[in-house]
């Protein structure tokens, strides 16, 4: 090869190493995520997490994988995701006994394809519970074997397929006692070191999680879980980490006592994670109500990537067109990163910014 046509080569690459470690171009060393395609040379959320060893998620629904427009940025941006519903009991053992994966499993498939890991959710819960469980009385010998028939045959079913499992979601009340659901009520507290056992047993390389909302900031119910986390480390039982769920509001203001919350639960031994996160607020989006919105989506990144064992972020759908906030907190909306029409909001930038 000519000298000349070497040096140039060498120059090539130098400036590219440049543009690399600037961001301005991404190198293959980002490698799964990377498609920076010409309309898209920058990295992906997906891809500027993983420099800090973190991942970024999306949760997504069955319903809306028949869009394409949307498909695509939820393939590109995220290297996790999380079924939103299709993995939760009234989908999956729909009558008792009878075990249905195909939401669930639509969700995995299409997380494979683009390469994109799995946070399932969730196995014991109060709420989408079917009818058969929840419109009957149960002896505690009939619920436990019930539970650890659940448990058991979805995390089977999913074994080796998914990267963690919320096993137990929302044990708690605002105060920190235990919520009063067919499970406590029925098994006591036990249930949730029970739970947690099965699911082990099931498919031990899960990461095996509890999961709750309003427990970002210190305080009674992240108390709560702070306790129980420490006791079930102690008894042995097979903990892996905390999700905050990290439904926030601009009118509740926003957790400041984040950080060291999550610092808490690293020091039990604890994985972490923020893992459904979305930022509502009363209707109409103002640009002031949106540019504080990505003030706390800088803010809940940051966090997580200043706490050691905060393993990643994941929003609760990315785009306000599926946001589940509407339908259930009605007057509020316009929760997540890009908006109805899958346009980029401020917020999106902050999370770069945040990750950059
Ligand atoms: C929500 C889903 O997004 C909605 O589609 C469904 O109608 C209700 O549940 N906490 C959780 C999630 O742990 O499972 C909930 O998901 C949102 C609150």
């Amino acid at each position: 090869m000519p000298s000349t046509v070497r040096t140039r080569l060498r120059l090539a690459g130098a400036l590219a190493a440049v543009l690399v470690a600037a961001g301005i171009v991404t190198g293959p060393a980002a490698q799964a995520h990377e498609r920076p395609g010409p309309g898209n040379p920058r990295a992906t959320l997906a891809e500027l997490a993983h420099r800090h060893g973190r991942y970024f998620g999306s949760a997504t629904d069955n319903p809306e994988l028949t869009d394409a427009a949307y498909t695509k940025i939820l393939g590109r941006e995220f290297d996790m995701i999380t079924p939103g519903n299709g993995m939760k009991w009234y989908a999956t053992e729909p009558q008792q006994g009878v075990f249905d994966w195909t939401a669930g499993d639509e969700i995995v498939a299409l997380a494979r394809e683009h390469r994109q890991k799995v946070r399932a959710h969730t196995l014991v819960w109060h709420s989408q519970l079917p009818d058969w469980i929840t419109g009957r009385e149960w002896t505690p010998d009939e619920l436990r074997a019930v539970l650890k028939k659940h448990i058991q045959t979805e995390v089977r079913h999913y074994r080796g397929k998914v990267y963690s499992w919320d096993v137990v979601n929302e044990a708690f009340n605002e105060d920190g006692t235990y919520r009063e659901t067919v499970f406590y009520k029925t098994l006591g507290p036990g249930y949730i070191a029970d739970a947690l056992r099965w699911a082990h047993e099931a498919d031990p390389k899960a990461k095996l999680y509890l999961n709750d909302y309003n427990i970002e900031a210190v305080g009674p119910k992240s108390d709560a879980y702070y306790a129980l986390a420490k006791e079930l480390k102690a008894g042995r039982v097979p903990l892996d980490g905390i999700g905050l769920q990290a439904h926030l509001a601009l009118q509740y203001g926003y957790p400041t006592t984040l950080q060291d919350n999550l610092r808490r639960f690293a020091r039990l031994g604890l994985d972490t994670a923020l893992t459904e996160v979305d930022v509502r607020m009363p209707l109409p989006a103002t640009d002031e109500k949106l540019a504080q919105q990505a003030d706390w989506y800088r803010d809940l990144t940051e966090a997580c990537l200043t706490v050691r064992r905060c393993v990643g972020v994941t929003v609760w759908d990315y785009t306000d067109k599926y946001s589940w906030i509407p339908a259930v907190f009605p007057g509020q909306g316009a929760a997540l990163p890009w908006d109805e029409q899958l346009a980029p909001k401020p917020a999106y930038r902050a999370i770069r910014e945040a990750l950059s």
